[in-house]
């Protein structure tokens, strides 16, 4: 096991009408906020006039900001932190799924800086502080309710920059079940695809003596797997409903992340996709990863197996190692399908002449490595990518 050190502090306020005690849970921050939502489905569903009353109920001075897209843009960031500075806002409340809270975290650290807050993305400059952030979590998928991070595209460059800073951890995160009840099923399989990424980056790793978190990354992957299929393909109860809100924060969070060095080859691949096409991050890890799987498995061979055999329910007795691997990643790509999920670049509508540009950005001018688990060269990501287009 790696040494580590661990701490998110980001208070979690779980379960049902669990928004009500928002307005009560600002009080002691004593300061206006930037009420900060997405296209309009919190209005569509009635929170949005909840989480207003809560907030007129206690007092809460705010004002507030819509308009976050998929992919959220660099640009509304700027207005967010125009209005900010403006009217001396003290916190960012998010509402809405992982491109809300990561267009939050992005206003919330521009507000207290007198540059374009882009600079913390592209590596120019390095952040010191942040206003607080909180959270009304609306989709099971990004795990930003509780992560360290926030991804932001950069719309003029056609550029999508992660940032990684413990600064942006929300002060407390408010997730209940119900509200995901209103997601269309193509956004709830998205948003488990992203939580059985967010597992995987970890759980392929070269680090020894991490069988704890190996069998904890097992389980919340099965239970990922079981709780989407139920609220996809079955009969949903609250329990499902709460299991998969619970994994995608705990697969992000970095709990089970903790003492092994981590791949995000595939998180990095992504990225250049829907930095381009604007497709849904979720989708294009359900395209990207088990492409990334068949062309790293022998570096491990034993670990894929194991993978196969706890999460993928595979039968070991009938199959050698390799073969056993092999029918984990099958079963993993029939996962994704059985949800709604391309799983090739043909399948989301995105040709292939622009493979060749997307794994020369990844590596941002020589910048970055890209994957842990097995270092990627240029070539690899372009056959991986090449490996799922059709
Ligand atoms: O904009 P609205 O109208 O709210 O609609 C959203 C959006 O169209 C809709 N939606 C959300 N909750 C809903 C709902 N519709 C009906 N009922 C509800 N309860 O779903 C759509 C997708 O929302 P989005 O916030 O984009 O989804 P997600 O949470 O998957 O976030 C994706 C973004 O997070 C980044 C991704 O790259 C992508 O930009 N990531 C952020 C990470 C982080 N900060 O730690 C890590 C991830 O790896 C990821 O990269
Ligand atoms: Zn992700």
């Amino acid at each position: 096991m790696e040494n580590f050190t661990f701490c998110s502090p980001t208070k979690i306020i779980f379960g049902k009408d669990a928004e009500l005690k928002v307005g009560e849970e600002l009080k002691s921050y004593n300061c206006k906020v930037l009420l900060h939502y997405g296209g309009g489905s919190i209005k569509k569903s009635g929170l949005y006039d909840r989480v207003k009353a809560s907030l007129n109920e206690n007092g809460i001075d705010y004002t507030e900001l819509g308009g976050v897209q998929p992919n959220p843009r660099l640009s509304l960031v700027h207005k967010g932190i125009e209005i900010c500075k403006k009217e001396n806002i003290g916190l960012v409340l998010a509402v809405g799924g992982g491109s809300v809270i990561d267009s939050s975290k992005a206003i919330a650290l521009g507000t207290l800086y007198d540059k374009d807050v882009w600079n913390f993305y592209d590596g120019t400059d390095v952040p010191t502080k942040c206003l607080p952030v909180a959270t009304i979590l609306t989709i099971p998928a990004a795990g930003s309710e509780s992560s360290p991070s926030t991804v932001i595209t950069n719309e003029e460059k056609a550029l999508k920059y992660g940032l990684t800073t413990q600064l942006v951890r929300p002060a407390f995160s408010i997730l209940n079940p119900e509200l995901m009840y209103t997601l269309p099923k193509y956004q709830i399989a998205c948003g488990a695809a992203d939580i059985l990424a967010h597992l995987c980056e970890r759980y392929f790793t070269n680090s020894k003596g991490v069988s704890l978190n190996d069998r904890l990354l097992e389980a919340t992957m099965k239970e990922t797997i079981i709780a989407a299929d139920k609220i996809i393909n079955g009969e949903p109860e609250y329990s499902d409903w709460a299991t998969l809100v619970w994994c995608s924060t705990m697969a992000h969070n970095n709990i089970l992340g903790v003492g092994r060095i981590q791949d995000w080859g595939s998180h990095a691949i992504e990225h250049e996709v829907s930095a381009i096409y604007d497709i849904a991050h979720g989708a294009g890890l359900a395209i990207v990863m088990p492409s990334w799987m068949d062309y790293v498995k022998n570096n491990d061979i034993s670990r894929f197996a194991k993978f196969a055999v706890n999460v993928m329910n595979v039968d070991n007795n009938f199959f050698n190692q390799s073969e056993t691997a092999d029918m984990g990643i099958k079963a993993f790509r029939g996962f994704m399908q059985s949800i709604g999920l391309p799983t090739t670049l043909k399948d989301a509508g995105i040709p292939k002449d622009r493979i060749e540009e997307m794994s020369i950005k990844c590596f941002r001018d020589g910048n970055r490595k890209v994957g842990q688990f097995v270092n990627l060269t240029q070539q690899a990501v372009k056959e991986i990518l090449e490996n799922c287009a059709e």
